[in-house]
């Protein structure tokens, strides 16, 4: 006998909450036949009603946790975010021996070893596709579409927010600070959007990304994060007289010596597709030994692309639950909620940032007289660094300096870091020496 209604209790109607109402209402007849059951929110757990969602005909608690209490409710859905009442949201829904989707990437890698393994204890599931790049199913294709491959590494613009941001600034000369309010306009951005420009949300999302794909706990303090708050507008346009973009990236490599966990500011070649993924358009770079190359693309936030993910993992609940019925709970599979069992994830090390090697983009600020350049190439040739690409620019009128851009070939960071300090100490340089990492993605 197959579950003929699974009711879900919703907590949070806000920009995603309203997003999740809109699409299982608009769509519940499609959804009913994809997941073999009515698929109805019964119970809404919100602070406030939103203009957007039309919530009349269910009922609404201002109290969230009257809807993990309620034992009608199969499934919570969690979108208020955070990883304070958030968490106890959640754990006392998983306690109740209710099925958890959240969107909460903040809760996912900074408490998810624990979440988990309190849903284990329950023999219930959280299901998390919504807390990756938005409407990408990417949480789907790691766990299952390339469970073949053995992971080599993984690349991704994984905040809607900072591309948009670093879009409009290159494309239309825009300010920081405005497109940053148009984005939080558009509900793409964190409660708190230092989140968003200072790589922490990326970094979020990078540690679950990295777990599934190399079966490893989820350890957010060990990621290297840099955000895009410092990038400043010239730096994208002499990157792209030299023939790249530059995107924040969330990369993370698998090496001899250990794992790269890194969120930064990227230049890449434009001729990549990945450099052409532009607004709040996501795209993750997975390379697996069998497979090779792959990249996933599509909107990383916003109301219905993020309800679109929030769905999917609703509707696989619903078929679990309805194979349940039918086998009478016996002989049911499920895929582990971090792509292994979890007796194959382990600890591994992680390449403090100084150990990882990358080319660089550099710009600074010389004397204009002769000799400089001998200084300066001076320097890196006693490094072993080799200079791929330099220019120096024409100095303005009056000025006595010229700006020197040059993109090196790869070196470990620790070996930059001390010729960029060697070089800054030189008199005829001055202020600081810009870096900013390369990646060829090849
Ligand atoms: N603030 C996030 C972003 C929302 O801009 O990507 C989606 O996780």
């Amino acid at each position: 006998m197959a579950v003929k209604k699974m009711k879900i209790g919703l907590c949070g109607l806000g920009t995603v909450g309203s997003g999740v109402f809109n699409v299982l209402t608009r769509n519940a007849e499609l959804i009913a036949a994809r997941a073999g059951c009515e698929v109805t929110v019964t119970h809404i757990g919100a602070r406030r009603d939103n203009p957007n969602a039309d919530t009349s005909n269910v009922k609404v608690s201002r109290d969230i946790f009257a809807v993990v209490n309620d034992d009608e409710i199969d499934v919570v859905v969690e979108l208020i975010g955070g990883t304070t009442v958030a968490k106890d949201l959640v754990l006392q829904a998983l306690s109740n021996g209710k099925h958890v989707v959240t969107a909460n990437k903040a809760l996912i890698a900074e408490c998810g070893n624990e979440v988990f393994e309190v849903a284990r204890n329950n023999n219930v599931t959280v299901a998390y596709e919504a807390a990756v790049a938005g409407g990408i199913p990417i949480i789907k294709a790691l766990r299952e579409g390339l469970a073949a491959n053995r992971i080599e590494w993984l690349a991704g613009i994984i905040n809607g927010t900072g591309n948009f941001i670093l879009t409009e600034m290159g494309d239309k000369g825009r300010a920081f600070d405005d497109v940053l309010k148009e984005a939080q306009e558009l509900g793409y951005a964190e409660a708190d959007p230092t989140f968003d420009v200072e790589g922490i949300d990326a970094a979020h999302k990078l540690v679950i990304l990295a777990s599934l794909a190399f079966a490893m706990p989820l350890e957010v303090e060990k990621i290297f994060t840099e955000g895009i708050s410092k990038l400043e507008t010239r730096d994208v346009d002499y990157a792209a007289e030299l023939g790249y973009r530059i995107k924040h990236l969330g990369i993370a490599r698998k090496t001899d010596a250990g794992v790269e966990l890194r969120v930064h500011p990227t230049l890449i070649p434009k001729d990549r597709l990945i450099a052409n993924v532009d607004g709040v358009m996501n795209a993750v770079m997975v390379w697996g030994d069998a497979v090779g190359p792959t990249l996933y693309n599509g909107p990383g936030a916003g109301s219905e692309p993020t309800a679109s993910a929030v769905i999917a993992d609703v509707v696989d609940l619903a078929r679990l639950l309805s194979a349940a019925d039918d086998s009478e709970g016996k002989g049911i599979t499920c895929v582990p909620t971090m792509g292994f069992v979890p007796e194959a994830i382990k600890e591994q090390p992680v390449l403090p940032i100084e150990a990882v090697e990358t080319a660089f983009y550099l710009r600074l600020t010389a004397e204009d007289k002769p000799g400089v350049m001998s200084d300066i190439t001076q320097i890196f040739s006693a490094a072993g660094i080799s200079i791929e690409a330099l220019v120096q620019k024409e100095p303005t009128t009056g000025e006595a300096t010229v700006p020197v851009i040059m993109i090196t070939n790869k070196t470990r960071e620790g070996n930059m870091l001390a010729a960029i300090e060697q070089i800054a100490s030189l008199p005829v340089v001055q202020g600081e020496v810009v870096r900013i990492r390369v990646e060829s993605l090849g």
